[in-house]
């Protein structure tokens, strides 16, 4: 029998890169694939969630079965996590851009033959996940982050919870020779006030099932208390 230990709730997941033009055809983006954050959709599906799923443009496609609100910039991830609050959690999976092109063109920037370089000046980018931490009367019970680092993984993920306001960090080391991001697995830490909890490695659909089990005993108890 399928266990539905989230039905009657709402998660918004985040997910995939975000794309910040430069012009009409250009753009500044990342190597998110969107692997994680959809495998934790989908599994928060089966447990009987339903998910809104703000994914900007991703490598793979979104899973079955949940809401799909595209977009390509941070600021209209932004915009798209607050119309869809409330929500019971909220996992914020996405490899968000931090900053976007202050100076981006609406026509297509060309060589003029002059020799001079365009220059593009950079501007803050909202930050999703400390905003929604910070929420008062609308803040999920439970606000899962990601922290993907290259160096000091542990010292830095503990550091990013408490300043960013969520709940648990997820934290990976995605340095290239780890084969992780754009790759098909992941090997995590799960932190929270409690501490840290490294997990093996293990496929990214298996973190996500973990993680999902998690999100609905810490819901389970957000009930109770
Ligand atoms: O600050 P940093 O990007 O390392 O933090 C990673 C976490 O913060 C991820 O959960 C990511 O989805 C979230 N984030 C966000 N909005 C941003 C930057 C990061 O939601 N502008």
């Amino acid at each position: 029998l399928p266990s539905r230990r989230l039905s009657g709730r709402h998660v918004i997941v985040t997910s995939g890169p975000t794309h910040e033009p430069i012009d009409p055809v250009r753009y500044i983006a990342n190597r998110s694939s969107g692997a994680q954050g959809t495998a934790i959709a989908a599994a928060l599906r089966d447990l009987g969630a339903r998910v809104s799923f703000v994914t900007g443009p991703a490598e793979v496609p979104p899973p079955e079965g949940v809401e799909v609100i595209a977009v390509e910039t941070a600021r209209a991830m932004r915009d798209a996590v607050e119309a869809a609050l409330p929500a019971d959690a909220a996992v914020m999976a996405a490899a968000v851009a931090d900053w976007h092109v202050a100076n981006a063109r609406a026509g297509k920037i060309k060589k003029d033959g002059s020799g001079r370089l365009p220059e593009l000046q950079f501007a803050e980018n909202p930050d999703i996940l400390a905003w929604i931490s910070q929420l008062g009367r609308d803040r999920p019970s439970l606000v899962v982050g990601f922290a993907a680092e290259t160096d000091d993984v542990l010292e830095n993920a503990t550091r990013k919870r408490k300043r960013k306001g969520c709940d648990w960090i997820v934290a990976n080391d995605v340095s290239p020779a780890t084969g992780i991001m754009g790759g098909t697995e992941n090997a995590v830490t799960l932190i929270s006030e409690a501490g840290a909890e490294s997990w093996p490695r293990l496929s990214k659909q298996e973190v996500a099932l973990r993680l999902a089990e998690r999100i609905a005993g810490a819901l389970d108890h957000a009930q109770d208390g």
